[in-house]
């Protein structure tokens, strides 16, 4: 296996870019997450840091860059929603990855609780309290207890390695399913 092995972060000769590649290597799905403030103004962005946390209780995860225009509304939130987008959704991705004064414009949503903004047609939505805030070094991370949840056949959107794709079924008979529903901690 071609590994090249890097300088830890900290030390002189670490290259952020590479850094950066080498997690781009895991995988992930896309989300959106959405909120909105005591006037009413409606926040969201792109987010591929999401991840699940506990089933009980349900808790889930995704950090915010302190840098972000928008990390102020997310950090000041009691709730916001997770849109895990679907496949034919790439467009929506882009369009949630660059700052503007209203990324709703022209963009179709539903209501959810406390007034937040959810995408229409999104493969899963996870709407959340927010539990905690942990300093994550140049980004915040962000606990939400799930207070209402949706879910749907949409094939789900995939990023890895900087591109957005689409999930390829790997074959595995039954009896393999059930191993990885056991090792998942009941989670799959
Ligand atoms: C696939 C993808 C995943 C992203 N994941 C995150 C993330 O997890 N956290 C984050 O702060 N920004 C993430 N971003 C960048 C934000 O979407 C982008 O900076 C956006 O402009 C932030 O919204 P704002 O400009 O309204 O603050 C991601 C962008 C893309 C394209």
């Amino acid at each position: 296996m071609a590994v090249s092995t890097s300088a830890a972060p900290g030390l002189p000769s670490f290259d952020q870019r590479d850094f950066r590649n080498a997690l781009g290597s895991f995988a992930t799905g896309v989300t959106v997450v959405t909120t909105v403030d005591a006037s009413g103004r409606r926040y969201a962005m792109t987010v591929n840091s999401f991840a699940a946390v506990s089933l009980s209780p349900p808790l889930v995860l995704w950090s915010v860059s302190r840098g972000s225009p928008s990390a102020g509304a997310f950090l000041a939130a009691t709730h916001f929603a997770i849109n895990v987008l679907a496949a034919d959704q790439v467009a929506l991705s882009r369009h949630f990855a660059r700052s503007s004064e209203d990324k709703f414009a022209a963009i179709a949503t539903l209501d959810g609780v406390a007034g937040l903004p959810l995408i229409a047609g999104a493969a899963a939505v996870f709407q959340c309290r927010t539990e905690a805030i942990h300093p994550g070094g140049d980004h915040e991370v962000i606990l939400g207890r799930v207070e209402r949840y949706d879910h749907s056949h949409r094939e789900p959107l995939v990023f890895c390695r900087g591109r957005y794709q689409r999930g390829v079924n790997v074959e595995i008979a039954a009896d393999r399913d059930a191993d990885v529903a056991a090792a998942w901690g009941g989670l799959a």
